[in-house]
């Protein structure tokens, strides 16, 4: 890329944000498989790498200048985010629960953007006032991300990496099924009363 103007930090992050919307807003006006296959897996590819670039660069860089609720707050939501990633990127939109779980990401996606942007008390409002090197940290993630995609673009998006918990073994049980009706009787039947 041949980008003569460069984006400092925030300039960056929210320019991804942005662009992370409008796929959302896309995929809920979208119509077929393909289509929707090939809009989720666009937006899978955008969190993927913008996630990495927020936890190898800004979040690290923000470390004791932005409150440590908030920045703990941010890794465990882009984690959480990851679980139903993983899920879209393994699923299709033949499934049940597909554009369901696509739209639930949005959800958590639009929060966790606000947390960042928030005025005064965002994340990206205090690193500001803290004085980051916002253009050095923006030079940073833009070459990463250039690598990050080139990467992508030669062997796919990489499976999602978690930093603040490891995965749990869920047991997986329909929806219809109320758990009370157990063989034995001996389900506690939490979905049923
Ligand atoms: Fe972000
Ligand atoms: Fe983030």
């Amino acid at each position: 890329m041949s980008e003569t103007e460069k984006l400092d930090a925030v300039a960056l992050l929210k320019a991804d944000h942005r662009k992370v919307e409008e796929l959302f807003a896309q995929f809920e006006k979208a119509r077929g498989v393909e289509r929707k296959r090939a809009l989720a897996t666009q937006i899978c590819t955008e969190l993927t790498v913008h996630t990495m670039i927020e936890e190898e660069i800004f979040y690290p860089a923000c470390k004791g200048k932005v409150e440590d609720d908030l920045v703990a707050e941010a890794y465990v939501e882009h984690d959480a985010a990851k679980v139903l990633i993983a899920q879209i990127e393994e699923g299709g939109p033949e499934e049940e629960f597909y554009d369901a779980k696509v739209k639930v990401l949005s959800e958590e996606i639009e929060h966790h953007v606000e947390e960042e942007e928030k005025r005064v008390e965002g994340m990206f409002s205090q690193a500001r006032k803290a004085g980051l090197d916002m253009d050095a940290l923006g030079e940073q993630m833009a070459a990463r991300k250039q690598a990050l995609m080139a990467q992508i673009k030669a062997q796919g998006v990489p499976a999602p990496e978690v930093r603040t918990f490891t995965a749990v073994d869920l047991e997986e049980v329909p929806v219809d099924e109320t758990g009370a009706s157990g063989q034995d009787g001996e389900q506690p039947g939490l979905g049923q009363r």
